[in-house]
């Protein structure tokens, strides 16, 4: 039986971005995020598929390239790659790639378009409002009321010197929409919207998010203009040719387009039998409204299900403000990993940051996790490891008897392996709830449990008694190995296996995370591709490290940090 039908499907998806840029600290937050479910899915046995692609479509992109003075298709092929380098740089395992200007996607738009018309949900009107070109975004005249009001209250400015409107999310200038549009009857689904978030509470994470939604649906949903006429950078909608669409409702298709709705082709149509609905799209929480509203009302008036979940991340702040290119306060993904590494960097975004809430980020905090975590915690602990395995047994795992393992268990315990029993559950639960900094807490508590029982074993004075033992029985001419109690030297090897084995689970356990390092724990312990595991839980069952393998020393994972050098 083909394996892969066994295993059950995990579909998870990132926004596709904005090509108007390149890859940012924020857009390379939820990629990452994102990659370390995908990577965790398939090493717990789940069929992963995990996609991330480009908005490339929209009055901004056309901007963009307007201003850059090329066409729009030449705008969006030259930024592609650069999305493409950063995603290889930071380790993202994503297994495809769409791009809204490819024909597979444009084809299933117009489809979509073509069901909702059927349906009965589209008609035409004139659209007169308020749009943000950068956040693509229309706005009613109640929302800049209340915008204004709030704004007054604040003392902040709701329009700029000249009368114009600011947008109320970005606060950058909104220009005049006046034109004919298609309209989708959005407010056809406020019940059945509120009905699918109460029969699916989890649907929207975190419950801030839920309850947000939740008021906003139940305020009153208006229809939505869902195409342009203005310009012509966007999919044409089939019935109604000169309007392109709108360039949410395009790039939202994305996520059932990839995996083949309405393809022609009987595998693809397989594929989107498999994979929907999706698990996760993962999102940041300022575009939660079209993930949780205008998403799964496009997917009803199409008869096609919602998805099953949409988890809304924070924002990342620096100095309490949204980081972005505009503030000059973003640094690049580039920059960061070079210095902390990659895996420094990923580690620190999921760890320090609880995943679902804004975070405060800075360099100062990332180098002292990175060094307190990664560099004296786990770094250290494999260091010294690998060093005492070569220095007292030649770099070879040690072998010890089955009894002689169940004696020493019985006189020192074996508080490592104690904590590895129910820890597949634990982490998996923490996972599973989308909650990295609690998965890599689990993982530090062996760790720092690893670096304890270093101490209090003390191999260095164990390796003494060893030495001064088989000197003794030299002089007696006793053979040490006969005897029924245990050695010192056994003491010594049961010691180091110990540690040697919550290393191999820890490798394991952080592999989701900091993939590069994890890869190599596994290399220097003499074992397989971490990667290529695929039963996460049988592959935590205590002893599974072979006696016998070479352990290489290597150079320290994450050398230490200092202030000068960030
Ligand atoms: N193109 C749309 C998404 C369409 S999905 C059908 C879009 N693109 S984006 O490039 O602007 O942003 C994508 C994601 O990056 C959003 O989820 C957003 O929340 C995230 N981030 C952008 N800046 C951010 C921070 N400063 N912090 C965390 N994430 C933020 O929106």
């Amino acid at each position: 039986m083909d394996e892969t039908t066994t295993k059950p499907s995990y579909y998870l998806t990132t926004p596709i971005y904005y090509v108007n840029g390149v890859p940012h600290l924020g857009t390379a937050y939820t990629t990452i995020a994102a990659d370390t479910l995908a990577r965790f899915q398939r090493m717990d046995g789940k069929d992963t598929w995990f996609l991330t692609g480009l908005d490339e479509h929209g009055q901004k992109v056309a901007q963009a390239a307007e201003q850059a003075d090329v066409t729009p298709q030449q705008w969006v092929d030259g930024i592609a790659p650069k999305f493409l380098e950063t995603w290889k740089l930071l380790e993202i395992t994503n297994d495809d790639f769409i791009r809204t200007t490819e024909e597979r996607h444009i084809k299933c738009v117009q489809q979509i378009f073509t069901k909702m018309n059927d349906n009965g949900y589209i008609y035409q009107d004139n659209y007169k409002g308020l749009y943000c070109v950068p956040d693509e975004t229309f706005f009613t005249d109640e929302q800049l009321t209340d915008f204004a009001e709030k704004a007054a209250a604040e003392g902040k400015p709701h329009e700029a010197e000249d009368g114009t409107k600011l947008c109320p999310d970005c606060g950058r200038p909104l220009t005049l929409v006046e034109e004919e549009n298609l309209f989708f009857k959005l407010s056809a689904f406020q019940d059945k919207l509120l009905a699918y978030y109460e029969e699916n509470p989890d649907f929207i994470c975190p419950e801030i998010r839920r309850n947000e939604v939740v008021s906003f649906v139940k305020s009153g949903l208006k229809d939505l203009s869902v195409s342009r006429t203005t310009f012509d950078w966007g999919v044409h909608i089939p019935f109604a040719p000169n309007h392109v669409s709108y360039v949410w409702v395009d790039a939202l298709i994305n996520y059932i387009s990839a995996i083949g709705y309405g393809s022609d082709d009987p595998k693809q149509q397989e594929e989107f039998k498999k994979r929907w609905p999706c698990q996760v799209h993962f999102v940041g929480k300022d575009i939660i409204r079209f993930h949780c509203v205008i998403w799964p009302a496009m997917l009803m008036a199409a008869d096609i299900e919602p998805p099953r979940k949409v988890f809304a991340h924070g924002f990342l702040l620096t100095k309490g403000e949204k980081m972005s290119k505009s503030k000059g306060n973003a640094m690049s993904p580039e920059e960061l990993s070079r210095v902390f590494s990659v895996d420094g960097y990923r580690y620190y975004f999921l760890k320090d940051v609880q995943f679902g809430a804004d975070g405060s980020i800075s360099l100062e905090r990332m180098l002292q996790v990175y060094n307190a975590d990664l560099a004296n915690s786990w770094g250290n602990l494999c260091s010294r490891a690998f060093n005492m395995t070569n220095k007292y047994f030649d770099g070879i795992v040690p072998d010890i008897w089955p009894q002689t393992t169940a004696k020493l268990t019985a006189e020192m315990g074996n508080p490592l392996a104690e904590i590895v029993q129910g820890l597949h559950e634990r982490y998996a639960k923490a996972m599973n709830d989308i909650n990295y900094s609690g998965a890599l807490e689990e993982v530090m508590v062996l760790c720092d449990r690893a670096n304890l029982y270093v101490e209090k074993s003390a191999p260095w004075n164990l390796a003494k008694a060893a030495a001064v033992e088989a000197e003794q029985a030299a002089a007696d001419g006793t053979n040490l190995n006969a005897a029924d109690a245990p050695t010192a030297n056994d003491r010594l090897a049961f010691v180091t296996y110990n540690i040697l084995e919550a290393i191999r689970i820890m490798a394991l356990l952080y592999a989701p995370a900091m993939p590069i390092s994890s890869k190599e724990v596994w290399r220097r312990l003499g074992l397989g591709d971490v990667f290529a595991v695929d039963e996460l839980k049988d592959n935590l069952e205590w002893g599974a490290l072979p006696a016998g393998n070479k352990v290489e020393i290597g150079d320290p994972l994450f050398p230490r940090l200092k202030e000068e050098e960030i």
